[in-house]
């Protein structure tokens, strides 16, 4: 099997794809040849030694991948030869081959293809336990959404307009929140970057009264502002620090807002309720069949161009997903 290899920690130049031998399965695994494996920033950090978890040299970075069952271990129930699938791997996913764990394995919808499916798993998975486990997302509210050009910022969109909220996205480009807009018919787009009022403008909009829900992938002052256009009642949803800083909230603005601050992790989660996460995505799957489901993915690369993969996501030209597929489509 081939795959893009981390031999020593460096930028994403530095990876090479080489044959390297199969393992064999253990119990409760299974082998998927790979047709596609999404990109995230945590693969970036991973060949750069900046990441928290750290496989032994040489590992091929990404996550998530999607494929056919071409093996099974003999304890497997839950999949078999031949089931299209997408499963989370936490590494060695830039490759034509895959080892995951049965359980992790979610049979795909028959009509999403597997680019599609390589990047689904952990964008529409944290999105919808956030909006729907930890917010408790109503029909009518208004959901703000910061960092909504990225993975989990347009999945977030996209599940809240089935939940029948009312959407106010935040980035800060211009070009990629307009795609954004338009492909989700999002009617009110903001610029953190280059429009200080925004928080204000977040106030006109909501007729004074502040987004009902607010879903932060991007932290620093965005998650601080936030508080100050938050509705009473409100719920800020903690996903993530894409800017590069973690704030230090001012306790008394959440008192005074009544709102409430709430950590969402959808991967320890995932350990503690895996069958809540399982329901979670027999909704999306038959959400997407009905066709009320639109995921992005805006940049496909062949593995052999694993490097110029990783560098639009730290570019940020990436809108949606960013995928490696192998070929085999
Ligand atoms: N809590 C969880 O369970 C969970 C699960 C998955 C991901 N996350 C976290 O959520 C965050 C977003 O993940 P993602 O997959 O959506 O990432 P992504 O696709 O790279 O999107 C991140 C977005 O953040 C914005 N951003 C603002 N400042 C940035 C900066 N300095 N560098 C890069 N992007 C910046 C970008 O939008 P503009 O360019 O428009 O500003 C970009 O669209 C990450 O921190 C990730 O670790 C958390």
């Amino acid at each position: 099997m081939k795959a893009m290899l981390c031999k020593a920690f460096g930028p994403p130049e530095s990876l090479v794809l080489e044959e390297v031998p199969r393992s064999a399965l253990g119990p409760g695994q299974v082998r998927l040849a790979t047709h596609a494996a999404g990109v995230n920033f945590p693969d970036v950090l991973m060949i750069q030694g900046k990441y928290q978890f750290k496989p032994p040299f040489p590992f091929a970075p990404g996550a998530e991948v999607a494929g056919e069952v071409t093996e099974v271990a003999a304890d497997v129930q839950n999949v078999k030869v031949g089931d299209r699938v997408m499963a989370m791997v936490g590494a060695n996913g830039f490759a034509d081959e895959a080892v995951a764990a049965a359980v992790a394995c979610m049979k795909l919808p028959p009509h999403m293809d597997y680019a599609t499916a390589a990047g689904f798993s952990m964008t529409y998975g944290t999105s919808y336990y956030a909006l729907v486990q930890r917010a408790q997302l109503q029909p009518g509210e208004t959901l703000l959404v910061h960092g909504a050009a990225g993975g989990v910022g347009t999945a977030a969109i996209d599940i809240a307009r089935n939940l029948g909220a009312t959407v106010i996205a935040t980035g800060g480009n211009d070009d990629k929140l307009a795609r954004v807009a338009k492909h989700y018919g999002v009617a009110h787009v903001l610029n953190y970057k280059t429009d200080p009022q925004w928080k204000d403008k977040v106030k006109t909009l909501t007729g004074g009264a502040g987004a009902n829900v607010i879903y932060d992938a991007v932290g620093g002052d965005v998650l601080e502002q936030s508080l100050r256009c938050v509705a009473w009642n409100g719920r800020i949803l903690v996903i993530g620090f894409a800017g590069g800083d973690i704030p230090k909230i001012p306790a008394n603005m959440v008192l005074l807002k009544g709102c409430s601050l709430v950590g969402v992790f959808w991967g320890a989660w995932l350990g503690r309720e895996p069958h809540v996460n399982r329901t979670n995505f027999e909704r999306m799957f038959e959400w997407y069949e009905a066709g009320k489901l639109s995921p992005i993915v805006s940049h496909k690369f062949p593995l052999e161009r694993a490097a110029d993969a990783l560098n639009a996501i730290i570019n940020r030209e990436v809108v949606g997903k960013c995928v490696i597929t192998t070929g085999r489509d």
